[in-house]
């Protein structure tokens, strides 16, 4: 049954994480390729890289921020679960902290901590916020491979951390690196060539990012389901097919992104286009990650 704290602990942890790798992923793959950043261009474009990698830096400091908000929610359902009703609460949750799922939620939470600071550093200018702040997001996304499912595999199992890191890591450049690109591009409220600019170093990212994240997806599925049979014939198989059904549709807008529109990014009503779609594009993912939600609390077998 699909219960509200899933769907709220999942995406709360899953979108402050991918927005979180977004940020890191505008900040040294994006903006340093976009036309306008170039350091030889520099009448007024040092300004607008500055404002640019200070809305970046806003959107990994709110990435954050919703990632603290889904490190509690998932303690707080952990403790529902392990709970003992003749036991206080506080000893219950005293316990809990002492186990080994609970030492990994301590080090998930404090990395969250640091990677907030971190963001609000890198908001100021802070090269170093932004060190900080990569590491403690690279970092930060192996939490779900830790309390997953992956972890759970017996055989092969750093693979399959790997590969789930990897998966997270994926997600983030692709969803949150939009979400950054389509934030940054707004400044000052008027377009100003913003997506002419940003879209293009942005594509070659999300090519690469959806490449690792059908691989490490296709192998988490393989391990999980099986084959073929499973997909059909198990609960997790089922919800498995309705988020590659999303998918589609994220990768059929991104594809049209891609193909169509950016060529006609240096037209306004192009710009006004690529915005309505990639924002759709958005909406789905976040259905996408819903369903993942759900997904990793339902049993594969
Ligand atoms: C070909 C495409 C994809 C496939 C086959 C796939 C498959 C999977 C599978 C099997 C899992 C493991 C769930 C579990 O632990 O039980 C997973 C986790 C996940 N997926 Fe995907 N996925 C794909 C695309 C995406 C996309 C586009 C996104 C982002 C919008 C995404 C975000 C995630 C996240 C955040 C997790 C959670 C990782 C964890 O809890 O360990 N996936 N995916």
């Amino acid at each position: 049954m699909i219960q509200t704290v899933d769907l709220f602990t999942g995406w709360t942890l899953f979108g402050g994480l991918v927005l979180g790798l977004g940020a890191i992923t505008a900040r040294w793959f994006i903006l340093p390729r976009a036309r306008r950043d170039a350091p030889e261009i520099q009448d007024g474009t040092w300004a607008l890289g500055y404002a640019r990698r200070r809305r970046a830096a806003k959107v990994g400091a709110v990435g954050a921020a919703l990632t603290a908000v889904g490190m509690l929610s998932f303690f707080g359902r952990q403790l529902r679960d392990f709970r003992d009703p003749f036991v206080p609460w506080a000893e219950d949750a005293g316990l809990l902290l002492s186990t080994s799922w609970g030492t990994t939620w301590k080090v998930g939470l404090a990395g969250t901590v640091v990677l907030l600071i971190a963001m609000v550093l890198a908001r100021r200018g802070s090269l170093i916020g932004w060190s900080i702040a990569s590491v403690a997001a690279l970092a930060l996304a192996a939490f779900p491979a830790f309390t997953g499912h992956a972890s759970g595999v017996e055989d092969g199992r750093t693979i399959a951390l790997i590969a789930d890191w990897l998966h997270v890591v994926a997600a983030g450049a692709w969803i949150g690196g939009l979400a950054t690109v389509l934030y940054m591009s707004r400044l000052g409220g008027a377009d100003e060539g913003g997506l002419a600019d940003l879209v293009p170093p942005f594509s070659s990212v999300a090519i690469a990012a959806v490449a690792v994240l059908v691989v490490s997806g296709g192998y988490a599925s393989w391990l999980h389901v099986g084959g073929l049979q499973g997909l059909v014939s198990t609960g997790y198989g089922r919800l498995l097919l309705g988020k590659l059904a999303l998918v589609g549709v994220v990768l059929a807008i991104g594809a049209r992104n891609n193909r169509v529109l950016t060529s006609r990014l240096d037209t306004e009503a192009g710009s006004v286009a690529m915005r309505r779609s990639a924002t759709v594009e958005l909406v789905v993912a976040q259905l996408v990650l819903l369903v993942t939600a759900v997904l990793v609390r339902t049993s594969p077998m």
